[in-house]
């Protein structure tokens, strides 16, 4: 306090007084309780969870606050809410500093019904917050038996091999009285677009999602009172083969989980004189084919002007010749509610650039690769065909280059039926690209087009942006091709015969996934569908919802546990855990991790707790030395996984039943934490008898295996200096990255956590192939599948295996937020209800800025240097704490504002870094840049 009141000479005492006090307590009327989430969502509807996980953020610029009680108070109105009387739940004052997943314990939820809440909490310094503006949660049917609709189809002969137009369904109302709210409950065997009386009822996309369809549907909930009207009224719905019947794989499987489309559709009516209406799917809805001829997520889509019956989504519409709809038996016990937003349109992208391609075709350039479709409005004329291809790169001509597509087409036909002026784009299809060519249609014709950019509209909570251009273009490629693979599951590429939800490469990209959005909800609704697909011996398939038959013609596996893919059973829901703080998502899964864990731990007793068995992707398109461009191989780079795979099998079973071991401790299941703490132990004896040679040399000496050993924590005290070493020692041998799959996500890391930083900066910073900026300098927008898509003389890798759009190597995003920027979780309290903030600076780089939206609120971390000094800037959110790690070793020669906040004995050197305790609050250290530790 005292060096603080030094610096303010000539301030009065009284402004002295007031600044002392604006900390401590004059701030209490200020303590602002906003973001109120409901299972991870802003006012969800249609949730069935019977005890919703209520969450909600405190800001305040004080320091060092804290929550220390709350009260939360729910009702079924709004009024009642208001005026705090006949009140669901009032928790009184409950003393706890939880603020994130707070079950809701109040009176039992009701089928959709409707609950406001709101919450104010105490503080640490004696100060009670204002209530927070309600917010609310609408459940859902909650229970099949609510259900009264029917599952219907259509009753038109349809080829079983082959495509077949989308069928429509209508259904004509009245409404008598006035309206005082409606909901849809919707879902259907295939895809579905929804209309009431002609307007779309949401903006979702490819709804009811990507589940196993035969043990889960997804139904959706939304609020349509406002589509609604007194008189006449109709529901329009399409439906689209989709992932459900549309080929998928490079096999092309049709009817992978059956051979009918069908619909199920609820529709609540409430009035306002307490009555209400129910208009259930039956077989009273009308049915016909319309326009939609062709729709498949492979190929694209075909639509005939001349097919579409005219206003058919309006009530005025003659249905009389449409015949009545079928009742499917299928079960309705398989219908869930949709806990993660659907696929939206976020963006839209104008052409860059336009050209006549030597076919006189129209080619568009968007400037972006990107996931989604195209809106054209286009003079037609009567008869005529116009079709659409889609591609992400270019051919030497300046065509489309289509081959890396393998079979999938990406095309979208129109057929005109008038010389009208027409706005189109498909219903049930998505294209990876970032060119679009025209055919058949003369540049005059075309009156505007347009890119629009769909992905699972997940909220947006971090950002990371440095002194460096191309490292922001990285950032920025990896953003898109996460949004160019987050459609309704993770996906491994946009573009060719596959979208399918590869689990190594989710698995990979999940902590920087989960730095960029807010994953929660997508990885949580995708990991129920590995327990619906993991064998009964605990094996989980390469890819999930689990599509690939019997290998998929491979003739490797059954398709089924592969080391570092089959284990994103586990690291993806300790990585939820780790950060949001969900135990649920670990209650749901643990059975299925402890299965895949104990699969392994069986395989690998054959061969003393060596994992050996079976077929395993490895290190998959690693760098390989022999098919280097050294030799001139041609196909170099592909599949070389030079790294034994039984090193990585066996340290990745370490690994998964390691954080077995750790979620079984969250949830104290006290004889899983002794079995896998033995089981551990003999896996790592079994590793380093194996594989580490009495003097520390990994087998194989590659940087994958000394990354893995280290970062696992796989190596024996004694050997981490020298495993650190000669992995640095292989690094500078290269002078670049040699890793595929597996070994990327972690070579960064082990290169700062052992005192290699500026080996990993020139690593960062190299340009040439192989390295993260190599794809950047090719003009690369999104993170390619090889490290040498596109090769140096501008030819292309493999067409077999090159999608431009694939975002495992994007994993360094991860490095980028928790070593660059330092902005890391702490397992032991998760969801960085503790944060760690350890930037690893280096002179490289002038300046980082990142940003985190936690569950907790926003956490900062920023550095620059300027003037002979380093500027490190960090926000730590209410109701946490952080440990601040600095780059530097004598506290002495620190400068930290506000002066007053962190005294001495928060202060402590360890492991040559200052290390800070301490709480919420902005802050702000100045180090002279010669003190600065940079290694
Ligand atoms: C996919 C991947 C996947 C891999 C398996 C590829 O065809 O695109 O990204 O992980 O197969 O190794």
């Amino acid at each position: 306090m005292i060096t603080c009141l030094k610096k303010f000479k000539y301030v009065s005492i009284l402004s002295i007084i007031t600044l002392v006090f604006n900390y401590n307590s004059l701030h209490a009327k200020e303590i602002v309780i906003n973001n109120l989430r409901t299972e991870y969502l802003k006012n969800p509807i249609g949730i069935d969870v019977s005890q919703p996980r209520l969450s909600w953020q405190a800001e305040n610029p004080g320091y060092n606050l804290k929550q220390v009680a709350y009260q939360i108070l729910a009702a079924n109105s709004l009024e009642y809410l208001t005026e705090e009387k006949n009140l669901m739940w009032n928790t009184g004052k409950v003393e706890s500093e939880q603020s994130i997943h707070v079950k809701y314990k109040g009176k039992k939820l009701q089928p959709c019904q409707r609950v406001y809440w709101k919450v104010r909490i105490w503080d640490n310094e004696g100060n009670i917050s204002n209530w927070s503006e309600p917010a609310f949660f609408e459940t859902g049917l909650m229970n099949h038996k609510n259900w009264k609709a029917k599952w219907i189809t259509h009753p038109y002969p349809e080829k079983v091999n082959d495509y077949n137009p989308c069928p429509y369904f209508r259904k004509k109302f009245r409404i008598n009285k006035k309206i005082k709210s409606a909901r849809l409950y919707i879902s259907a065997l295939g895809l579905y677009q929804a209309f009431i009386n002609g307007q779309k009822v949401s903006d979702d996309l490819f709804a009811p999602g990507w589940t196993n369809y035969k043990k889960r549907v997804q139904y959706q909930t939304y609020d349509v009172t406002d589509l609604l009207k007194k008189g006449n009224n109709v529901i329009a719905v399409i439906l689209g083969d989709g992932w459900y019947r549309g080929p998928i794989t490079w096999q092309f499987i049709r009817n992978f989980y059956g051979k009918h489309l069908a619909l199920i559709s609820q529709l609540h009516i409430i009035y306002t004189d307490g009555t209400s209406d129910t208009i259930v799917s039956d077989k009273s809805w009308k049915t016909a084919r319309g326009g939609i001829v062709r729709s498949e997520i492979y190929f694209g889509e075909i639509f005939d002007f001349n097919k579409e019956p005219k206003g058919w989504k309006y009530p005025e519409f003659n249905d009389r010749k449409w015949k009545n709809a079928k009742i499917l038996k299928h079960p309705k016990d398989i219908l869930i509610y949709t806990e993660s937003p659907l696929p939206r349109v976020t963006k839209t992208l104008n052409p860059q650039k336009e050209w006549i391609g030597p076919n006189n075709e129209v080619i568009f350039d968007l400037g972006q690769n990107m996931t989604g479709w195209v809106e054209i409005t286009i003079k037609g004329k009567k008869g005529k065909e116009i079709y659409l291809k889609h591609a992400e790169v270019l051919n030497k001509d300046s065509s489309l280059y289509v081959r890396n597509l393998r079979k999938a087409k990406q095309e979208d036909h129109y057929i005109f039926a008038s010389n009208d002026t027409v706005t189109i784009k498909p219903h049930f299809t998505f294209h990876g690209f970032r060119y679009v060519a025209v055919h058949n249609c003369k540049p005059e014709n075309i009156i505007s087009i347009k890119g629009e950019v769909i992905h699972s509209d997940l909220e947006i909570t971090g950002s990371f942006s440095c002194s460096d251009s191309l490292i922001n273009r990285l950032q920025k490629n990896i953003v898109w091709s996460q949004r160019g693979n987050f459609l309704d599951v993770p996906t491994d590429c946009p573009q060719r015969d596959e979208r399918l939800g590869w689990t190594g490469d989710a698995q990979v990209f999940c902590p920087t996934a989960s730095f960029n959005m807010n994953t929660a909800t997508f990885y949580s609704k995708w990991l129920k569908d590995f327990l619906c697909d993991q064998t009964p011996e605990g094996k989980v398939p390469w890819v999930i919802p689990n599509v690939i038959i019997n290998g998929g013609g491979t003739g490797w596996s059954d398709g089924t546990a592969s080391t570092g893919w089959s284990d994103a059973i586990v690291t993806i829901p300790y990585n939820i855990y780790l950060r949001y703080g969900d135990t649920t998502i670990l209650k749901t899964m643990y059975d299925g991790m402890k299965k895949w864990c104990e699969y392994m731990i069986s395989e690998s007793k054959k061969n003393n707790y060596i994992y050996k068995t079976g077929f395993h992707f490895g290190d998959w398109l690693a760098f390989s030395e022999y098919y280097s461009y050294r030799y001139r191989a041609p196909d170099y780079g592909y599949a070389g996984a030079h790294t034994d795979k039984d090193l990585i099998a066996t340290a990745y079973m370490y690994h998964s039943t390691n954080l077995l071991k750790k979620m079984a401790e969250v949830l104290n299941i006290k004889q899983d934490v002794i079995r896998y703490d033995t089981v551990t132990k003999k896996i790592k004896e079994a590793f380093i008898k194996e594989f580490i040679t009495p003097t520390g040399r990994i087998v194989s000496n590659t940087q994958t295996a000394y990354s893995m050993a280290l970062m696992f924590g796989l190596v024996p005290e004694k050997f981490i200096d020298t495993a650190a070493a000669r992995l640095s020692a292989d690094v500078k041998h290269f002078g670049h990255i040699t890793t595929g799959f597996l070994g990327t996500p972690l070579i960064m890391h082990a290169l700062t956590d052992y005192n290699y930083t500026s080996l990993a900066y020139m690593l960062l910073m190299n340009k040439r192939y192989p390295s993260w900026l190599y794809p950047v300098t090719m003009g690369a927008t999104t993170i390619w599948e090889r490290w040498d898509g596109i090769k140096p003389d501008g030819s292309y890798q493999t067409p077999g295996m090159n999608s431009f759009n694939h975002y495992a190597y994007g994993a360094i995003g991860d490095w980028l937020y928790s070593k660059v920027a330092g902005i890391n979780p702490d397992i032991s309290m998760p969801g960085y209800k503790k944060i760690i903030i350890y930037p690893h600076v280096n002179d490289t780089l002038k300046f980082v800025t990142a940003i985190y939206n936690s569950m907790y609120g926003k956490i900062s971390s920023s550095w620059k240097f300027e003037n002979d000094e380093l500027n490190i800037e960090v926000d730590i959110p209410f109701n946490t704490v952080a440990t601040i790690i600095l780059p530097c070793n004598d506290p002495n020669s620190i400068n930290i504002i506000p002066a007053n906040i962190i005294t001495k004995d928060k202060i402590i050197v360890k492991d040559n870094r200052i290390h800070i305790n301490t709480g919420s609050g902005k802050y702000i250290f100045k180090i002279p840049k010669n003190m600065v530790i940079m290694n």
